[in-house]
């Protein structure tokens, strides 16, 4: 027998204000067409002035344990994904801590950009197969809406708030394909590409900055990277991409989804989708793909998912698991 991370429950939050792309005409040399047909992305979520990243985390949070009907006492961890968190410190994951009332465990952020939450699925995983902890929260909350530029229309039209969280469990299981759970991981970053998307701020310059992305570059590096690493976790759990019933990518751009299916030789049909409404919410995308590809009732229980992702660093990988 081995121990697996199972999925106990799942939940999002979006803010309440909708960015139609629309709203972008009336400012900047742009165009819902030239969005919608270069992105796919159509609307966008965009947190309030006093809402934080933490706030969004929160609630997902506490979606999340009501899915599993379960107490945020009940959990030993959170770990929570972010690059726009509240403060430079401490960590939002301390802050959703205390807002659900959890006295006891340990909590922190993990940064990876967009591919923050594959990551933060991978620290769970590891901590629960080592026994570190039993139930662990993992979130990725973002408010990118506070470090775009709207002077920018290569950017700032691209991205949206929000937050999504997952309630990973340990159980004992054969160790077989057919477990239910996290069965295999990809991870990969590549500094040399750090310019190519980055905030221009951070502590050693005073300000938290704003998104800066050479797109077309970015684009390049998805196409080549995302089936590759999704293929690698697939090797490492001894499935193939035609054992897949769902791919739940990362959503930056549904030209990039659509290529990475193709050449995992997926109809889009298989494709978790919600850029349109969405559009690029960093480290909330897979978890808010995840809640609601649930709430659609394209994901259901024994269904073998892949999700991956890439984002500045540059960072990229892949997790199998088993709804
Ligand atoms: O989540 C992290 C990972 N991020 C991503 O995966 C994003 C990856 N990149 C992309 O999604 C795409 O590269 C973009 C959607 C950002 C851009 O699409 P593209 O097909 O790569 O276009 P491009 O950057 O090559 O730009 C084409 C043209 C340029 O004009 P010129 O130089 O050809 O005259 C841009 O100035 O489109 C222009 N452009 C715009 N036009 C209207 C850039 N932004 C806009 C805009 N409205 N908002």
């Amino acid at each position: 027998m081995v121990t697996r991370a199972v999925v106990k429950g799942v939940g999002h939050y979006l803010p309440e204000r909708v960015v139609e792309n629309a709203e972008f005409e009336k400012t900047l040399d742009t165009s819902d067409e030239w969005i919608r047909s270069r992105s796919g992305i159509e609307r966008r979520h965009f947190a309030a002035p006093d809402e934080t990243t933490s706030d969004l985390a929160t609630h997902a949070a506490r979606a999340a344990l009501k899915d599993a009907g379960m107490s945020a006492d009940e959990l030993d961890a959170v770990i929570l994904a972010t690059s726009t968190p509240d403060l430079t410190f401490p960590s939002c994951a301390t802050m959703v801590q205390a807002a659900l009332g959890m006295k006891r465990g340990f909590a922190f952020d993990l940064q990876a950009v967009c591919a923050g939450f594959i990551y933060a699925l991978a620290t769970a995983n590891a901590m629960i197969i080592s026994g570190q902890a039993r139930r662990i929260l993992v979130i990725g909350a973002e408010t990118f809406s506070r470090i775009l530029d709207w002077s920018d229309r290569s950017t700032c039209v691209l991205f949206g708030d929000g937050a999504g969280a997952l309630i990973l469990e340990a159980a004992e299981a054969p160790g077989e394909k057919t477990d239910r759970g996290i069965l295999a991981v990809d991870l990969n970053s590549d500094g040399q590409y750090r310019d190519i998307l980055y905030a221009d701020g951070g502590v050693s310059t005073g300000k938290s900055g704003h998104v800066r992305m050479q797109g077309n570059q970015v684009f390049r590096h998805a196409i080549e990277k995302l089936a590759a690493t999704a293929e690698a976790a697939l090797a490492k759990a001894g499935l193939r991409d035609e054992d897949v019933d769902w791919i739940v990518p990362h959503q930056a751009n549904i030209r990039i989804i659509r290529g990475t299916a193709k050449k995992m030789k997926h109809s889009m049909d298989q494709v978790v989708v919600t850029v349109q409404d969405h559009g690029n919410t960093s480290a909330a995308s897979i978890p808010l793909a995840l809640s609601v590809g649930k709430a659609r009732g394209q994901i259901r229980p024994g269904d073998l998912l892949v999700t991956e992702a890439i984002g500045g660093g540059l960072t990229w990988g892949a997790v199998v698991l088993r709804w």
